[in-house]
């Protein structure tokens, strides 16, 4: 029997398109093979089989199963906190000022590079374990507040460590334009350059990067400086996301498409001509509700057009001290829901199948199918949508990572 344990008599929302809603099968069960999905079927035959052959069987019995759940967008590695900015924010003051002030992701990255090595990780470590504590599985991890190459590198270097010390799946992103650091303040030109170049080059040269990312705002980048940073990262074979409109339309959507970018996140902003330009690319639209709320923003991404322009949605966390301090990603489905006007079936999707294609990693997980990796969450719900419904409940009883029970 090519089985290594079954779990027997949940109801599985395989997330797979074109079928139920959510994908659901009934009084179902998966089997484990390895680190993969061997076989989904009915927990009659299941427990049939299971008993012929021997295979260990785990009692699902009135459980629900989802994919593990991917956070495709965080920043969990930082030093320091935004505590204070937060207080002044909520006196007045806008987080524009504050970052054209010398503040906010400046002030972030002073702390990080004043970090150990092991103050970091073990910030980073608190995180991790609280977005898998609700079914994680998977998430991404940028760079962007080392802003100087050595910096930049212990992040990446991390996010890594992250995936040795936990039962986690790690992606790794150059956020080389996040910010302009202050050393550069009249060098821009040679900021950009030496990120696109010789730093991009040697980071990724130590295996360290996955794809890359660029802050596209006026508080940041400009379209042509992303650009290029983004040419540079095709030329080594990289894909790349882009922070893009999350405080106005710079063009980047149109941009993304041009460099076939996994994603574009945040876009609150966003012109139809942007939104036609996604909807004939296969980019994902990370949103990210979290950001939207701890802002205040009061513009929604145009949720609707994107629908109907059929582009698919994600939503994550964006864990980062001074937009979204959260490490929760079922309050971000609560929120995609509550704030953006997701369906819970979305905001699921949003979290699984889209997150997946959002890393360049729907062939390996996202949705629960034979071959598929055996990354699953199981949860004490009595229907999928309950997993958007609560505000700071976690359902989740326990959480299958490469085939292994991992609590
Ligand atoms: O995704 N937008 C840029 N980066 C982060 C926020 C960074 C910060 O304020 O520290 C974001 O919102
Ligand atoms: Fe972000």
């Amino acid at each position: 029997m090519d089985w290594d344990q079954v779990w027997v008599g949940a109801h599985i929302a395989t997330l797979c398109e074109g079928g139920e809603p959510y994908g659901v099968l009934h009084n179902s069960a998966l089997a484990v093979k390895g680190e993969r999905i061997a076989w989904i079927g009915s927990a009659a035959v299941a427990r049939q089989k299971a008993e012929e052959y021997e295979v260990p069987i785990h009692d699902a019995e009135g459980l629900w199963i989802t994919p593990g759940l991917i956070d495709c967008h965080t920043h969990v590695v930082y030093g320091g906190d935004r505590v204070a900015e937060f207080e002044q924010r909520l006196c007045g003051v806008s987080y524009e000022d504050i970052a054209r002030a010398g503040g906010g992701i400046q002030a972030t990255v002073k702390s990080t590079r004043d970090a150990s090595n092991e103050t970091l990780l073990a910030a980073t470590l608190v995180r991790v374990r609280h977005l898998m504590g609700e079914g994680v599985t998977t998430l991404e991890i940028k760079s962007g507040y080392g802003l100087d190459f050595g910096t930049e590198k212990r992040m990446l270097e991390v996010a890594r460590q992250v995936a040795v010390l936990l039962p986690v799946t790690v992606k790794t992103t150059y956020l080389g334009l996040h910010a302009l650091p202050v050393e550069y303040r009249l060098e821009r030109r040679t900021y950009v350059n030496q990120v696109s170049g010789p730093w991009l080059q040697s980071l990724a040269a130590a295996g360290l990067v996955d794809a890359v990312d660029a802050f596209c705002e006026n508080i940041a980048f400009t379209l042509d400086e992303t650009a290029q940073f983004l040419q540079a990262a095709q030329e080594l074979g990289l894909p790349s996301h882009i922070h893009a409109g999350q405080l106005s339309d710079m063009g980047a959507a149109e941009l993304a498409a041009k460099f076939s970018a996994l994603s574009v996140d945040h876009l609150e902003y966003v012109s139809q001509g942007g939104i036609d330009a996604l909807a004939a690319s296969d980019a994902v639209v990370v949103l990210l509700p979290g950001a939207y709320y701890f802002l205040r923003q009061k513009t929604p991404p145009p949720v609707e057009m994107l629908r109907r322009a059929g582009v698919p949605l994600a939503v994550a966390s964006d864990c980062n001290p001074g937009s979204s301090p959260c490490t929760s990603l079922l309050l971000m489905l609560n929120m995609a829901c509550t704030l953006f006007g997701l369906t819970p079936e979305e905001a699921l999707s949003g979290v699984t199948r889209n997150a997946a294609r959002a890393l360049g990693a729907f062939r390996d997980i996202g949705t629960l199918e034979v071959g598929k990796r055996a990354d699953f969450a199981l949860w004490k719900i009595a229907r999928p949508a309950e997993l958007a419904y609560g505000l700071g409940v976690n359902p989740c009883v326990a959480v299958v990572y490469r085939g292994q029970l991992r609590r």
